[in-house]
Formats: structure tokens, sequence, C-alpha cells
């Protein structure tokens, strides 16, 4: 029978319970970690989010009622004790905060029973993930999810005492609302009043955050939930948070700088780190020419070479051939990958497929001094020895070659160097590798779509040097956007935005927009903007990644509460799930069955 709290205040959490507090009467609630009877004493560790403090029940002080009331407790179960603080008797335990104390309980309650739970609860056990999921609130007990999720507080707690200082306002934006430009697909709500009309949920608050610019409040932050309908990766969940922010009368620079000072002082406070200031900074072009990726993990170097100039003439149609379409060739050196079996190559060839590489190339100098490279034959040998040592290859390690358009080269190439880092333990776990990525293209070529599109969002300002190119050479024209990236993964983007009408206008032509169509999707921007709208920037880093990175998960699961599976789904609720007929009729939705 559970017992009520009627009488009982907890004094402490386990680990407030100290050396100096010996002696002392405390009272403890939480769960039983562990029982362990031996003959005249009973030893229970008690757990609570702060950790675990060893009980003991002996007859004498607890009376025989009490100690068989203790023998009956098992895992999980919830309780509360009154006792007083000794010096352990037995071993000191050094693992644990309280290892040198235990409580001798003089008075028990217990506040709930438990049924066997599917898995302990227990930081170092492998449990399945789904079953974890299923049972997350049982999960969410663990004492490295708990870390976790602490972690996140103290990030959410740090972030906004640190922009309020910098005189930012942290403003709600609704919930439900019409689409943003974010370019995954929308979460849509049906109305009830408005049949057949839908709000979308917002992927960001951009819209809203610029309107906030215009309205004066000149520096703005949220902490806001995103929704986005895309697919899900370890770094992504169809809802996630944002720290996101706006300033007005601000160039790259002060959002550059504000952002540097509070990304030094969450790692500073949460981690005890230094970040140096400034955090380097490199032109998206340069990260791509170097590392193959706009988010590159400058933890190891290996970098991408060009070696278009040496191989033109020589021989082998792969590498001609791609430079006579407009391509280029690159390579990737891996020093002492030289001697991977066939199969291994085999392997890496085949993720550059995945990666769109059309083949790869390579040249293997393995420790014997044999040489495994199946373009030789196209190529003179003193062309080859003069490619390995222009790429700084020397016996026993791996050239890798990719020769294509400069898209696929750097998917390629860059993928490829992380996969070597990782097969060679070139990533030192414990740094954080922090770079700003600037002067990022404005607008990208769809393919499928068979028109440019905005690389970051359609507000986003081109530089000023390049606005001559924009009718001739818009692929060319680079935008005042940035993103931070650490350890090869993107935490945040943002830009300077477009406040000037005519910019916009040519902005809107460029991705193909009629006026019209324009104003349809954003016309309440584009009007708010006719009525003095200041310069602004802003950006939104991913609440969930810095926490990830921060507590060096693999996945930004492991510090969200609840999170969602691969398929957008929640394993513990359900959702979603089909509703009710009468709900559906008061929406006017009608569910179409599929193949119908
Ligand atoms: P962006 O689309 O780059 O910019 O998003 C900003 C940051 O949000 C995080 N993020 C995600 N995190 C988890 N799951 C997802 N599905 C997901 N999608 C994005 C990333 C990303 O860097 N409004 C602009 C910002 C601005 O211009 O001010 C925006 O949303 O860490
Ligand atoms: P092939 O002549 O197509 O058999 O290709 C000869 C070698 O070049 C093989 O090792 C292919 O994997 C490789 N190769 C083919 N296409 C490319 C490419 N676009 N870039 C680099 N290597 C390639």
């Amino acid at each position: 029978m559970a017992e009520s709290m009627q009488g009982l205040k907890r004094t402490h959490r386990c680990t407030e319970v100290t050396a100096e507090m010996i002696g002392s009467t405390v009272t403890l609630m939480g769960w039983v970690q562990k029982r362990r009877n031996l003959g005249s004493l009973i030893f229970v560790d008690l757990r609570d989010r702060s950790g675990l403090m060893q009980l003991y029940f002996d007859e004498e002080t607890i009376g025989r009622e009490g100690f068989e009331k203790a023998g009956s407790l098992r895992s999980e179960f919830v309780i509360a004790v009154t006792g007083t603080v000794e010096e352990r008797g037995g071993e000191f335990n050094e693992s644990l905060v309280t290892g040198h104390l235990e409580i001798r309980v003089d008075s028990l309650r217990i506040l709930a029973e438990s049924e066997t739970p599917p898995f302990p609860i227990d930081a170092d056990i492998t449990v399945k993930d789904d079953l974890r999921l299923k049972y997350r609130y049982l999960d969410l007990r663990r004492p490295n999810i708990q870390r976790n999720l602490i972690m996140r507080s103290k990030v959410a707690t740090l972030t906004r005492q640190f922009l309020a200082n910098e005189g930012f306002l942290e403003i709600e934006t609704p919930m439900l609302t019409k689409s943003t430009p974010e370019g995954a697909r929308d979460y849509l709500v049906p109305s009830r009043v408005h049949p057949g009309s839908f709000y979308a949920l917002p992927q960001s608050p951009q819209l809203f955050k610029q309107l906030l610019m215009v309205s004066g409040y000149d520096r703005y932050f949220q902490l806001a939930k995103c929704f986005r309908d895309e697919d899900l990766r370890a770094d992504r969940q169809p809802e996630f948070t944002q720290i996101d922010m706006e300033l007005s009368f601000v160039d790259v620079d002060d959002v550059i700088d504000v952002n540097e000072r509070l990304l030094a002082y969450l790692f500073k406070e949460c981690l005890d780190i230094e970040v140096s200031l400034p955090i380097q900074r490199m032109t998206w072009q340069e990260a791509m020419d170097r590392f193959g990726s706009d988010k590159p993990d400058l933890r190891f170097g290996m970098e991408i070479q060009d070696v278009s100039d040496l191989v033109k003439d020589c021989g082998f149609g792969v590498f001609t051939g791609a430079l006579e379409h407009g391509g280029i060739v690159r390579a990737v050196c891996a020093k002492g990958l030289g001697d991977v079996s066939s199969k291994k190559m085999k392997n890496i060839e085949k993720s550059a497929k995945d990666y769109g590489a059309k083949g790869l190339a390579y040249i293997q100098l393995k420790s014997d001094g044999t040489v495994k490279c199946p373009f030789a034959k196209f190529v003179s040998e003193d062309f080859l020895a003069n490619l390995t040592g222009a790429v700084g290859a020397e016996q026993g390690d791996l050239v890798v070659f990719a020769a294509d358009q400069f898209k696929v080269v750097c998917d390629v190439l860059g993928a490829l160097r992380l996969k070597f880092a990782d097969e060679l333990g070139l990533i030192d776990k414990n740094e954080y590798r922090f770079v700003w990525i600037t002067e990022f293209p404005l607008l990208e070529w769809s393919e499928d779509q068979g028109r440019y599109t905005a690389m970051h969002h359609p507000f986003t300002m081109p530089m000023e040097e390049d606005l001559a190119f924009i009718d001739e050479q818009p692929g060319k024209v680079r935008a005042k956007a940035y993103d931070i990236v650490l350890n090869g993964t993107e935490l945040g983007g943002g830009s300077v935005r477009i406040h000037q009408n005519d910019i916009q206008e040519k902005m809107f032509e460029c991705l193909g927009f009629t006026k019209e169509q324009a104003h349809e999707r954003f016309g309440f921007l584009l009007t708010a903007f006719k009525y003095g709208v200041p310069p602004h920037a802003g950006l939104a880093y991913g609440l969930d990644r810095l926490v990830m990175l921060m507590t060096k998960e693999d996945s930004i699961r492991d510090v969200i509460a609840f999170p969602k599976i691969k398929d957008a789904s929640c394993l513990m609720t359900n959702a979603p799930d089909v509703v009710d007929d009468k709900q559906l009729e008061e929406l006017f939705i009608q569910i179409v069955e599929q193949g119908e």
C-alpha cells in the first residue's frame, strides 16, 4: 500500500548530503536502485536526480516492522527515509560522490511500489533503442540521460541570461502560422473554422523576427520550437529547438561578435573549456576547396588537393574527359591506409559511389614497395611517380581521386576524408574546433526545379561587391550569410537580410517568383517593409545539436526528452495516430485510402 507524504518534507537530494552533516538527521526521497540483505542489516542504494546515497536498516534502530518493510523493497519503489548521516562503516566507494557516507534509517515510508522495469535503470547497460523509447520515462531516469537534460537546461538558462545582459528581449512568435521559407516540408494543422484552410507549424520564426525588427525591438531572441517534415538523421528531428535571434542596425561582424562571446560563455560555464576568440573564419569557397564540405571538421588535416593541371595530358580518359567537360580532378592522400585489403578498397569505392562518384581511381603505395593502381596501364611510370609525389604520398599511403563536376568531387572527397579519419583514429574526441563559414553563394541551381533556389532563404543580402553579376551570372553572387560549424556539424546559421525594396525584387526575380507569387507568400513582410525597415541580421542555432556536441553524444535524440524515431513517430505515445471520425467531420476532412 502506498503511503502518503503527510507530515514529511524532503531536506536534501542524495548528493547534497556532505561529510559536514555527519550526525545530523536528514529526510531523503527517491527510487530504490538496489537492495542487499546481509542478515541483520539491509542496505539500499537510494537514487534521485542528483545521484545515489547508501541507506542501511538495522532492526534495533527501525524496529521489527520497519525492518520487514525494508526487506520488501524492490528496485524502483519510491520511498522516503529519515535517518542519521554517518561515515560509511564498510569500505568507501570512491566512484560515488557520497561514497564515504551512509544513512542509518530510523523511519521508512513506501510512497509507491513498482513493477519490475523492462530494463535496469543504469548508465552502463545497452538497451535496444526501441525499448528505451517505448519506456522513455524510465530511460530518462538513467543518470547519463539525466546529465544530458541537466546540461540542456543549463545551456538554456545561461543563454537567456547572456542575451538579456546584451540587451536582447525574449519574445514569443506563433506556432499556428503560415508557411515559412526554410525549404523543408511543412507540418500542417487544419482549421475548423475555415474549412479547407491550414495553418503551417513554423519551420523557424524567420518572418516574425524580421517583423519584430520593423517594429523597433532591435534585439530579439527566443528558444523557439521549429517543425520540419524532412528525412530524419542523427542530427535531425521533425521538431527541434532553435536559439533564434535577430538584431537591427548591424552587419556581419556585429552578429559574429555577440555570438562568439555567447559560445565562449556557454563552453566556459558548462564545460570549463576556453574557446579562444576570435573564432577562425573561412569562406565557403575555401572550405569546399580544402575540405569538400561547408561544414568542415578541422580537428584533422588530410586536405583535398587539386591535381587538374597535373593530369590534363596524362592519357587516362577518366581524368582528361572530366576536365574537357568543365570538371576538375582532385585527390585525398590518406597516410597509412596504403595496405587496405581489396575488400576494403571495394567498400571505399562503394561509399564514393553512394556520394555520387562514377568511380574511384586510386593508388595504393603498399608498405612492401609494390603499387596497386587500376589506371596505371593508361599512364607512364614517370607520370605516376610525379603525381604521388605532388600529393605528398609515400610508401604505406593511399591516394584516391575524384574526377567530375565541382560539387560531386567535393561531396565524394569530403565524405571519404571523414571516413578515412575515422578509420585512422585521427579525431580527438576531446577537441572542440569552431569555424565560421562565410560568403556562401546566394543561389544554388536546382536541377529538379530547373531554376535557382536560395541557398539560405530569399531574404538573404547579396554581398555589395557582387551585386553587379546578379543579372548575368547569378550563380557567382555571394551572400552575407554565415554558418557556425563545430567539429564538422553545422551548429547554426544566419545572414544579413535584404532591407532594400529593389534588391528584394531582384532576388525574387532570380528565384523565378512573379510579383504576385512573392506577394502571395510573403506579402505581409513586403508590406511591412514599406513602413520603415531598419537594416537587420540574425542567426539561429540548433540547441539540440549544441547540447549533443557539448555532451559528446552521437545523436540529438539523447538530448531531447521525448524524441521521435526515424519515421517521425513516437514509440511511447504512438503519435501520429488516427483520429475519431467526428473530429475529421468537424474539420471537413476525408481520408482517402492509399491506392484508391
Ligand atoms: P537554418 O535552417 O540553418 O536557419 O536552421 C538553423 C539551425 O537549426 C538547426 N536545425 C535542426 N536541428 C535539428 N533538427 C532539424 N531538423 C534541424 N534543422 C535545422 C541547425 C541549423 O544550423 N531562420 C534561419 C536562421 C536565420 O537566418 O537567422 C534558419 O532557420 O543547427
Ligand atoms: P573505367 O575506365 O571506367 O573502368 O575506370 C578506371 C578507373 O577509374 C576505375 O578505378 C574507376 O573506379 C575510376 N573512375 C571512373 N570514373 C571516375 C571518376 N569520375 N573519378 C575518379 N575515378 C573514376
